[in-house]
């Protein structure tokens, strides 16, 4: 990403959404964050952002597609904090003017503003033709967001510290998933917040999750070396989901009619409140997915396959 690119161009990249194939969440870190264990999966549910120049100082942003009216056009946007972040950075004097074209569910889990985020850094990196490298671009990424760094990396990957710290797995796997997103959001720091005020209920029952020492469980990582998604379904784990399943108790319907449908496995997606559903193949994918809508169980269903690459600039 050498060659500055003419005043008058645009550079387009498209970054994924994410999942948790699992989620091991400890008691919080004296920073208020939580330890975790996760193994994350890009998959093919995608945000396209597109960076052209702007006069110096001048960051801005425009957002459109599924819920965009959700998502702040100002400074506080993750994407424009990123640009902000680069440009200071690398001591560059330019601005930028950024589009975003949402299709992943924004406060739904999946990780849609930090992918914005890596998008923008990777969109941004490219239009003003620095000399960085994507492991440079993932520790900066990690000082915006826990998620930030694997929307760069994508495939499949386990994540540890607050979940910044990023290892690509050699998973072969190609899998099927049926991805639920119902109305409303659920705001992250409020379902860690859940999270620990029900870890605090337990707390006379001491468990992985309350001693602060969460791990990636055997079974799931045998399931990923396999490839086999007969396996990788009932290995589906995620800790905030009773937190999440708290907040939101209809949730708890659209896992039973997704299970009741034959999914391999489902879960709620890092912080919900979208809900995943493992299938066997597309046409199992669709059966679930018509199962869901034709109960009124979420408000789309749609499938996307995993892994897929990182964010990614396009052609
Ligand atoms: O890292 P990020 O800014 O995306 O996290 C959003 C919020 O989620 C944090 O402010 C915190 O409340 C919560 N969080 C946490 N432990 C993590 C990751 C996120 O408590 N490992």
């Amino acid at each position: 990403m050498t060659a500055p690119v003419p005043t008058s161009a645009c550079v387009a990249v498209r970054t994924p959404a994410k999942i948790n194939l699992c989620l091991g969440v400890g008691a919080p870190r004296s920073d208020g964050y939580h330890p975790l264990a996760t193994v994350y999966q890009a998959i093919g549910v995608y945000d396209d952002l597109r960076a052209r120049p702007a006069a110096p100082g001048r960051f801005t942003i425009r957002v459109d597609g599924d819920d965009a009216g959700l998502v702040p056009e100002d400074d506080s946007n993750l994407a424009v904090r990123a640009a902000r972040l680069l440009a200071a950075q690398y001591a560059v004097d330019e601005g930028v003017s950024l589009h975003v074209r949402k299709t992943i569910p924004v406060a739904g889990g999946m990780a849609g503003g930090s992918s914005d985020a890596a998008a923008a850094l990777l969109a941004c990196a490219r239009l003003w033709g620095l000399d960085v490298s994507r492991d440079e671009l993932v520790s900066l990424a990690a000082s915006l967001g826990s998620d930030v760094p694997f929307c760069l990396v994508g495939g499949t990957a386990t994540g540890s510290g607050r979940g910044e710290e990023v290892s690509s797995l050699p998973a072969d796997g190609a899998y099927t998933w049926v991805v639920a997103t119902v109305d409303g959001g659920l705001s992250t720091p409020a379902v860690y917040a859940e999270f620990d005020r029900l870890s605090a209920l337990d707390a006379g029952a001491p468990t992985e999750t309350t001693t602060g020492t969460p791990g990636v469980p055997d079974a799931l990582l045998t399931a990923l070396r396999d490839g086999d998604p007969q396996l990788l379904g009932p290995a589906l784990s995620n800790d905030l989901q009773p937190a999440a399943l708290s907040l939101r108790p209809d949730l708890v319907t659209t896992l039973e009619v997704g299970d009741a449908a034959g999914a391999l496995g489902s879960v709620v997606s890092g912080s919900g409140p979208t809900t995943l559903f493992l299938a066997a193949d597309e046409r199992h994918g669709e059966q679930i997915s018509s199962r869901l809508l034709a109960a009124g169980a979420c408000r789309s269903a749609r499938q996307a396959a995993g892994p897929v690459a990182g964010a990614q600039v396009r052609a």
